[in-house]
């Protein structure tokens, strides 16, 4: 179907979903949209202050939206596993998880970790936020997780076990590449680990396309103003699609009764254009890639999912 909209979005009662990065941007319509067709949506926030914000925008809309706030900072591990540990005490069954936030082409800094940045909140901090959450999501008949990616992953090289934080060699975008080429190999291994395991849980990824949202403005910010990360900023508020469109994507992976584990969405159009299943070139290495970053993931978190 290539015309999906979030009219096409099931019931969602009775499922909770933990939506990161819900307190702006792409997760904020996520999390509305999930809420609105009646999920309980736990959003996954750092910002609080923003999140209070966020909270008042989708009653505006969605009055009785059962929204519940998580303090979590994707570039702490402690945080993440603060996080994850608050909602197994609270929560038997997790229906959803959408690992959503991210940071793009920032200068080199390093998470509380001492993880480069991108690759630390991009995927480290989600890699050990659905490890220690799995278990309640494989409690779940129909789980679904949920990673965002980007069409930067096309520019990204896969993690290299050596130097998986890029010292001596950082770039914004290459960091930037490599964290969402990780996203997207994480959402693929993480589903063979699920059918190994024999999992009814799926594991999907999705990309925005170019969407108008905080994300190149954040960028231009901690840059001082960089010129491609300005470049990215006009381009998204002259071309980009607003957040509630550019969410499709990951609301159509989440929630199509149709999507299966492995699949992955996008727009139409490369940037734009409606929700719909993209096809995953298979190339060459990609299974060493995938195994690189699961070795890599690993030793850096402690944990692993499956
Ligand atoms: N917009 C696009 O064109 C585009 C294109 C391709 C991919 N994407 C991907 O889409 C996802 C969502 O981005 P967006 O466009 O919605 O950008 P956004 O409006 O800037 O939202 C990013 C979210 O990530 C959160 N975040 C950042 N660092 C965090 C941390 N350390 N811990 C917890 N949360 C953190 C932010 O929270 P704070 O308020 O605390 O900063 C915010 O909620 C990202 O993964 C991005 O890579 C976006």
């Amino acid at each position: 179907m290539v015309s999906w909209s979030v009219a096409d979005i099931p019931d969602q009662n009775g499922r909770s979903a933990v939506v990161t990065g819900a307190n702006g941007g792409l997760g904020l319509e996520t999390a509305r949209e999930l809420a609105r067709r009646g999920a309980h949506v736990l959003m996954a926030v750092r910002n609080l202050q923003k999140a209070e914000a966020a909270v008042t925008d989708i009653r505006a809309t969605v009055p009785d939206a059962s929204l519940e706030l998580v303090a979590l900072d994707l570039g702490s591990q402690a945080s993440v596993r603060e996080a994850a540990e608050g909602i197994l005490l609270v929560h038997e069954r997790i229906d959803l998880l959408v690992n959503n936030a991210g940071v793009m082409g920032i200068p080199e800094r390093k998470t509380v970790d001492g993880f480069e940045m991108q690759f630390g909140v991009d995927h480290l901090g989600h890699w050990t936020l659905t490890a220690l959450l799995l278990p309640v999501l494989l409690g779940s008949p129909e789980a679904r997780i949920v990673t965002v990616t980007s069409t930067a992953h096309h520019m990204g090289r896969a993690v290299d076990p050596k130097n998986p934080h890029l010292d001596g060699r950082y770039r914004p975008w290459r960091a930037y590449g490599q964290a969402k080429l990780a996203n997207f190999h994480f959402g693929l291994g993480l589903q063979r680990r699920l059918d190994q395991a024999g999992a009814s849980a799926a594991s999907l990824i999705a990309h925005p396309g170019l969407s108008n949202t905080d994300l190149q403005t954040v960028s231009v910010q901690e840059t001082g103003g960089g010129a491609s990360q300005r470049f990215f900023q006009m381009l998204a508020r002259r071309t980009g699609m607003p957040a509630a469109q550019g969410a499709l994507s990951q609301l159509r992976a989440a929630t199509d009764p149709g999507a299966r584990g492995g699949e992955f969405y996008g727009p139409l159009f490369v940037n734009n254009g409606p929700p719909v299943r993209k096809p995953i070139f298979r190339g060459i290495g990609l299974n060493r890639a995938i195994a690189k970053l699961w070795e890599v993931s690993e030793r850096e978190t402690g944990v692993a999912p499956l």
